[in-house]
Parts: C-alpha cells; structure tokens; sequence
C-alpha cells in the first residue's frame, strides 16, 4: 500500500553530487523518493542517482528526453540501468519514440536483474508555456486541450502516466482513469514563499485533485529543518487522503 510519505518526492535541485547527498541524508526515511534533475546531471552526470539507488533510495530521474526513437530507447535503457524508479520523456516526441522510451526501459531493467522497470511518465506540455508560446510554436489548441490530448497519446503508447500541474490533475484523472500515474510539481503548503511557481496548491488540493505523487523543492531544502518541513506537508497528504 501507498502511505502518504511514499507520495512524497524532493527535488533535490543542487549544482553538486555532495550538496543533493547532504540533502537526501537528512530526508532519508521522512520521504518517498528524491527527484535527481537537469543541473545536477549536465554538472555531474549520475553520480548522485547511482549514490541514492546504492543506499536503496527511490529516484526519479527527470532528464525529459526528446529524440529519435532509437536514441530515446538506448538513452532510457541507460537510466533504468542506473535502478531509478522513475523517469520521464516529452510526450511530443511522439507515439514511436514514448513506445521506444518503454521499451528500453524494460530492457534495461531486464539487463539489472530486476523484475520491475521504471515508471515511464510523459511530460505534455511545460508549465513555462501559454497560449502564446504554443500558437507561436503551431500546436493548436488551447493548453488544457494539448495536456489532455498528448497524455492520451502517453496512454496508448503504454506509458504509465505524466508529470502535470496541479490545475490539470482532476481533468487527467477523469480522462485517463484511476491506474494513471499523475505527478504534480507546482506544490506550495500554505504557510510557504510562492517563489517562482505562478500556478501553485496546496498538498491538500493536489491530492485531492487526484495527483499520486507531489514534487516539492525549495519549501523542504531551504528550511531550516527540511526534515521537519518535509514531515509537515506528510501530515497535510496524510490528512487529505482522509
Ligand atoms: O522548488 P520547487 O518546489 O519549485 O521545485 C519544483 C521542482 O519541480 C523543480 O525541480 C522544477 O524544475 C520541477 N518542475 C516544476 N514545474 C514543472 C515541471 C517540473 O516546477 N512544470
């Protein structure tokens, strides 16, 4: 069964493998999973994943491909390799390459013995983009459209869900039922800084949107206890699942 801590997956956003493992050391057993990103990977490539997965951490390893099939399918094969427990590509690479993306991963996990691969999530369309960006870009329609169009797609290519923004969880859960797996960035408790997220909730709404897992960043590892700031916002899921 999933509790409401194993809902919960920091974003371990530091420039060096030391700084994101400090971190994870002082959330490890207060969280489900740590999120292991762009910066750090372009600055260290895995070794704070592999560092997490050696100490049997759950990783979700957000580096969003978006190439050819067969380039996504050996890049994912490497990933899952690396044991991480999720991972993601952008939807609008297409329906070949999300099936390819599944594929590697499979094969991957196949190659470390494990019986399980990853989660393979989709990312549809980023929360930096408006209607603006995506009419400039020629994808028409409006945003909330392309989200529920690309994660069908995701769906029929055999992925296992999408990272999306908490405003778009409920009409993807209505859309693509309860197994879909649905990530929400975007998390703000109500007593922390908005920083720079614009279309923030609560943990509370989220999960009762429907989301199955949260990404929380700077609310947990700028705190001056993350640890206490990370069991906080375990009680709001813990609340909000009744
Ligand atoms: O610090 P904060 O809680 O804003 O961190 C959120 C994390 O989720 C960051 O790693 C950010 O890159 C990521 N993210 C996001 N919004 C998206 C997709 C990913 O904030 N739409």
């Amino acid at each position: 069964m999933t509790t409401a801590r194993d809902k919960l997956i920091v974003a371990l956003d530091a420039p060096t493998a030391e700084a994101g493992a400090r971190l994870a050391e002082k959330l490890e057993g207060h969280v489900g999973a740590f999120k292991v990103g762009l910066e750090n990977f372009s600055a260290e490539g895995p070794v704070l994943a592999r560092f997490l997965t050696s100490r049997s951490l759950k990783v979700f390893l957000d580096l969003k491909f978006h190439d050819i099939p067969n380039t996504v399918r050996a890049a994912s094969r490497e990933a899952a390799q690396l044991g991480v427990a999720m991972m993601n590509v952008h939807a609008s690479g297409g329906r070949k390459m999300m099936e390819a993306a599944r594929e590697g991963a499979d094969e991957g996990a196949r190659n470390l013995g494990r019986g399980s691969r990853p989660l393979v999530l989709a990312v549809t369309v980023l929360t930096s983009l408006g209607p603006g960006d995506l009419a400039e870009a020629g994808v028409t329609g409006a945003p909330e459209e392309v989200v529920v169009r690309l994660a069908r797609l995701a769906h029929e290519a055999g992925l296992d869900g999408v990272v999306a923004s908490p405003r778009e969880t409920a009409a993807l859960r209505n859309a693509l039922g309860n197994k879909f797996v649905i990530v929400t960035p975007g998390i703000r408790p109500a007593s922390a800084e908005v920083n720079d997220q614009v279309r923030i909730a609560t943990p509370a709404i989220a999960i009762q949107a429907g989301a199955s897992y949260l990404v929380v960043g700077r609310p947990i590892t700028a705190a001056a206890d993350p640890a206490a700031a990370a069991a906080r916002i375990v009680s709001e899921i813990e609340q909000a699942l009744g």
